[in-house]
């Protein structure tokens, strides 16, 4: 049986004998880097920086949130505003693997910086057991490149620190829970994050169509799963499509784009069963997306495919 109260202490215990200088990461708010963050910064203290880069790609006020929520867990952090340099380096890219790859090495560039100007000698990072087992280190293939393994700043000169790498999720969540963090019972959030929930160009416009649309499908889910409608899903969230259809607005003809609603049922997201939503909360989705984003989102449909043989994203 897995202990999160003795796995904290002895973690804490080797960081202060092994790691003697600064160290850096970049903490994105999920549970990982999270739970990373907090049992460094237990080790080290301000020996510590966090960095959080704000790539203009994050949910609605998830930097605001970062930004509150490390404060309270004490850690010493900062917000890096890099929004700019990641929508430039992403325009006329439609490719899903190229966003990743450019996302990656945008956010390894912000990162350097940072890293050199603090002077830090060790790198912490939040990987988890399932990270590179899923990133084809062993005989599996590369399904998707998940950018936090396999996208480390090579050229750093530094020690890495991973105080997770060999916790399954589940172990993760005890360790998040019996530190304080209150982001242990969050649904997971893809790494290039909205990116790959725009499909096509990644584009300031379609990110904000994203973030708009997502923070509905969360919540009217979390709304439906409070008043006993549906049972929460493992992930639930909203994808950009490029295609146009035609639509009305009062009698005026509109040509918008189209939003997919998508929320599945898993256990580790690899297979994944969609969900039965009630159509009067998908109707609540779709009346308050169209409402919100007139005559940008004119068609909103629902994804009905399980994986496989889809994935659960949709790049
Ligand atoms: P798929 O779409 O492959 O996703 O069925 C399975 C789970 O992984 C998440 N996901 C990612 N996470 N970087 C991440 O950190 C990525 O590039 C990435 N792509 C997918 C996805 O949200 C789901 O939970």
């Amino acid at each position: 049986m897995f202990k999160a109260e003795k796995f904290i202490n002895e973690i804490i215990e080797e960081m202060r004998r092994k790691a003697d200088g600064k160290a850096i990461m970049a903490c994105s708010g999920g549970v990982d880097s999270t739970a990373a963050a907090v049992l460094v910064s237990r080790a080290l203290g301000d020996r510590l920086l966090t960095i959080y880069v704000d790539n203009g790609l994050m949910r609605k006020g998830e930097t605001e949130y970062v930004d509150r929520m490390l404060a309270e867990l004490k850690v010493n952090h900062k917000i890096v505003d890099a929004s700019d340099e990641f929508f430039e380096a992403l325009i006329g890219v439609i490719d899903p693997e190229k966003k990743r790859k450019i996302i990656g090495e945008r956010f390894i560039r912000v990162f350097e910086r940072e890293a050199k100007a603090f002077g830090a000698e060790y790198l912490v990072q939040g990987t988890i057991a399932p990270d590179w087992i899923e990133s084809g280190g062993g005989i599996r293939d590369t399904i998707k490149s998940h950018h936090n393994v396999g996208g480390l700043p090579e050229k750093m000169d530094v020690k890495i620190i991973e105080p997770l790498r060999d916790l399954y999720k589940d172990e993760v969540r005890k360790v998040a829970r019996s530190l304080g963090i209150e982001v242990s019972e969050r649904q997971p959030f893809p790494g290039p994050a909205l990116a790959i929930r725009v499909l096509g160009e990644v584009t300031r416009e379609a990110v904000e169509l994203a973030r708009e649309a997502n923070a509905i499908v969360e919540e009217e889910i979390q709304g439906a799963v409070q008043r006993n409608e549906i049972q929460m899903p493992w992930q639930y969230f909203a994808v950009v499509l490029p295609v146009k259809s035609v639509g009305v607005q009062g009698d005026v003809r509109a040509y918008g784009r189209t939003i997919v609603i998508r929320a599945v049922e898993s256990v580790d997201g690899m297979t994944a069963n969609y969900v039965r939503i009630p159509h009067d909360v998908l109707e609540r989705m779709s009346i308050r997306i169209t409402n919100t984003l007139k005559d940008r989102i004119n068609r909103v449909v629902y994804d009905i495919t399980n994986k496989p043989p889809s994935t659960i994203e949709w790049e």
